[in-house]
């Protein structure tokens, strides 16, 4: 492996920047929330820190110490006279939608939950989860979470979703299923794009009884409620069962809500589920499977929800791991897919 040279003053000034990482995070969000990036953004020209302090109605004390380390951060340039602009990354944070979409699920979601993260560490239990609620897992209280923190996380559960999800279904729409079901089916979004696909699917979700009841409420509102069924099922139970007679068993980015001994108990309960016609269908974002460094650092700081909040032992695996898992569990991978800019469709049978 290849050493990396740096000298030590920049080294020292990216050790600063991590150890007030949470400094520039928070005036991010402020200097958002606040329309100053907006304000700055939409003047076209260098605006003073005056201007916007009256524009905004925001002090100029107040104004002036997030200037400073915004300038320092490169979020927001400032010209010899004393006037500023937004940078390219001031721009991304304030306009980029996964950017916007990451910056929400850090804020909202995860931000009290993360400052315990060495004792989740520790006792290998989701210790930041009592920011949120009372739950042993947060799919316990997804259906309960308070409105704005609810929407930061199905923002961000959607966000790398929903564009594969066409792909997917023209795809695997090929060998003409008639049922399909959908585990961890989450808010119904993919069963309601089956029935809008095609007019003859029948789909049946798989998830806790909250989440359920929420997705087939929306199955029911978009017209599909004699279509999209669903079944309560809690995955770390002692003896949890999936109905035989599915054509797809569908999992999209729900293997990773699990540890590898727990996948491989709901890999091999779905193969006992399954004939040899049916296909399983593993969708997944794998950290050995990106393009690019941006994208293998999200799924790297994903995996530490996972940890700190989510349920203190799943995580973004390597592609490596989900393949060693499905041939344990018995399963063959018959095509292997890469769907939009970071997933992989894995299309299983039966061994
Ligand atoms: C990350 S979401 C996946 C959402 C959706 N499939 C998608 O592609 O966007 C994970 C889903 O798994 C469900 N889930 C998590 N733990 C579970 C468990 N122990 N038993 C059953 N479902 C569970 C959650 O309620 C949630 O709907």
């Amino acid at each position: 492996m290849s050493k990396k040279t740096i000298r030590a003053v920049d080294a020292l000034q990216e050790a600063q920047k991590i150890a007030f990482a949470p400094f520039v995070f928070q005036t991010s969000v402020t200097l958002k929330n606040l329309g100053v990036l907006d304000y700055i953004f939409d003047s076209k020209c260098a605006v003073s820190q005056s201007e916007i302090c009256e524009a905004l109605s925001i002090s100029e004390y107040g104004l002036s110490v997030l200037l400073e380390i915004a300038e320092s951060s490169e979020i927001v340039t400032k010209d010899e006279d004393e006037k500023y602009e937004l940078s390219k990354i001031g721009y991304f944070l304030n306009y980029h939608k996964m950017t916007e979409v990451n910056l929400n699920f850090t804020q909202d979601v995860c931000y009290q939950g993360l400052f315990h993260l060495e004792d989740t560490i520790k006792t290998g239990k989701p210790q930041g989860l009592k920011e949120l609620g009372d739950w042993s897992t947060i799919y316990e209280g997804l259906s309960q979470l308070p409105p704005h923190i609810q929407k930061s996380w199905f923002d961000f559960d959607h966000f790398y979703s929903d564009e594969i999800f066409v792909d997917a279904l023209n795809i695997i729409f090929k060998s003409s299923p008639k049922t399909i079901f959908d585990i961890g089916g989450n808010t119904g979004k993919f069963a309601i794009q089956c029935c809008e696909f095609n007019n003859d699917i029948q789909v049946k979700i798989y998830d806790l009884p909250g989440q359920l009841k929420k997705a087939l409420a929306n199955a029911e509102a978009k017209g599909h409620g004699d279509r999209v069924s669903g079944e309560e099922i809690d995955w770390l139970s002692e003896n949890p069962k999936v109905q035989e007679g599915a054509d797809i068993i569908w999992m999209s980015q729900f293997l990773d809500c699990f540890s590898k001994e727990e996948i491989l108990k709901i890999l091999s309960t779905s193969v006992k589920a399954m004939n040899a016609d049916t296909e399983l269908i593993i969708i997944e974002t794998y950290t050995d499977r990106q393009k690019f460094g941006n994208a293998k650092f999200i799924l790297e700081a994903t995996s530490l929800y996972f940890t700190a909040l989510a349920n203190g032992n799943s995580k973004m695996y390597k592609a490596t791991e989900l393949i060693d898992l499905a041939d344990k569990a018995g399963l063959t991978i018959k095509e292997d897919i890469s769907l939009g800019e970071y997933h992989t469709m894995f299309i299983c049978k039966k061994k």
